[in-house]
């Protein structure tokens, strides 16, 4: 939880109140967690929802930007990064109601209070193309993701100018945000893409118990630890060796949505299935140990001679320990998409979300190596991609991307 975040009621939330004392003894008066929820502060030297400890639901939105004039792209960040602050605190995107008029807030979270909600806004590449006249302060690192061996990429769900993730405990509070960013923007962006998700499906926190994943697996267990300001700073936040200054303190966001064969995978017998991701099943402990933490042991032998972790084993292929000690964020939601109407099949699977300092060497490194030798790669297919800067809205009235933009 970070410094500017309080645990607070959805009674005091309903009031307004930010005063962190009153807070906590509203919250504590309330008898527990059933109706707490955290209020996040939007403003800081990082972006939210990337150390935020995951909640329960995602709403993934990709906008294209239709707006033509630098002035108006501002306009766009500046009203969303406002609207972001109000969101988190609970409170309506915008307060007047005129009754002749449509309503400021579509108002179907007016009673949830802030419900853990964190926004967090990504600028794609193509943002930095001839429009805004913006190619020079491009960051090198945000790159055009590469075609991975196997992508089947839904060109509606590739990229986008613009990226909100929104994360909330509730999932209504979670889409109400990006349907409500859709609206107050209107005539500058469209939106281009909406994936929701649920059940997190990666932990970063150590103290909580790892979730389970679609396939069954804990997921998260070997994560960067977003308590950890040494593996934060190594790993996630982009630091002053960065060729633009106004991306340090920020973030690079990497979304795939991940389809996974659920039917084939479920007929798998378990010990493939262990083969396959090279963890049990039960414990969520690797092949080569008895506890969920005890370390991957990747020389070790069986009796034939092989590795007990297997060569195309997923936790070998993407583990720090082969990747020259590279490592990711590991932020993702499962989704569950209806039928597939052409297979019958389920149309579902991770939406895959990462963060990391530089997609170069961490996820272009980590899935150039899975799309041709990750025993899952049988079970999964890409359909959606995109690499998003997540700037921090650094000062307390700024707004995301102002250092680039003013
Ligand atoms: C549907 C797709 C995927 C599924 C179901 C999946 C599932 C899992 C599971 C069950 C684990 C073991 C538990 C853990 O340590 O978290 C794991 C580990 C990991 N996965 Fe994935 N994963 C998927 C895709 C990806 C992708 C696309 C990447 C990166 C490009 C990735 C990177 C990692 C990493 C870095 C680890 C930790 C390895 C270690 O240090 O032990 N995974 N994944």
């Amino acid at each position: 939880v970070s410094d500017d975040s309080i645990r607070i009621s959805r009674r005091t939330a309903l009031k307004g109140s930010g005063l962190a004392a009153v807070a906590a003894t509203a919250a504590a008066l309330a008898g527990g967690s059933s109706s707490a929820s955290v209020r996040y502060g939007f403003h800081g030297k990082h972006p939210v929802g990337v150390a935020t400890p995951m909640q329960r639901h995602l709403a993934f939105g990709t906008f294209d930007v239709t707006a033509t004039t630098v002035t108006e792209l501002r306009d766009v960040l500046a009203t969303w990064s406002a609207a972001a602050a109000r969101l988190m605190a609970g409170r309506p995107v915008a307060e007047a109601n005129d009754p002749y008029f449509p309503p400021a807030d579509t108002g179907e979270t007016e009673d949830d209070g802030p419900s853990s909600l964190t926004i967090t806004i990504g600028l794609g590449p193509t943002l930095f193309d001839s429009r805004f006249h913006l190619a020079s302060r491009r960051p090198a690192a945000l790159i055009d993701l590469p075609v991975f061996a196997g992508d089947r990429i839904d060109p509606q769900r590739r990229g986008g100018d613009l990226c909100v993730q929104a994360c909330a405990d509730d999932a209504i509070v979670a889409f109400h945000a990006v349907r409500n960013f859709a609206r107050i923007a209107e005539g500058a962006v469209v939106l281009r893409d909406l994936q929701l998700g649920t059940g997190q499906t990666s932990t970063s926190d150590p103290s909580t118990s790892t979730p389970r994943n679609l396939l069954g697996f804990k997921d998260g267990t070997s994560n960067v630890r977003a308590d950890s300001t040494d593996e934060m700073d190594h790993f996630v936040w982009v630091d002053s060796s960065s060729d633009q200054p106004w991306m340090i303190g920020g973030t690079y966001l990497v979304a795939r949505r991940i389809r996974v064969h659920l039917e084939e995978w479920s007929a798998l017998p378990i010990v493939d299935q262990q083969s396959v991701i090279g963890r049990f099943r039960d414990s969520g402990a690797p092949l080569t140990g008895s506890r969920e933490r005890d370390p991957l042991e990747l020389a070790k032998l069986d009796t034939f001679g092989t590795p007990v972790i297997p060569a195309s084993a997923h936790v070998r292929v993407a583990a720090p320990e082969t990747n020259g000690g590279i490592k990711i964020l590991r932020r993702g939601y499962n989704f569950t998409d209806g039928v597939d109407p052409v297979t019958g099949e389920l149309d579902a699977g991770l939406m895959f979300i990462c963060f990391q300092q530089d997609p170069r060497r961490q996820f272009v490194t980590l899935q150039n190596k899975l799309s041709s030798s990750d025993a899952l790669g049988r079970y999964v297919v890409h359909t959606g991609s995109g690499l998003y800067a997540c700037p921090a809205p650094m000062t307390p009235n700024g707004f995301v991307g102002d250092a680039l933009l003013t």
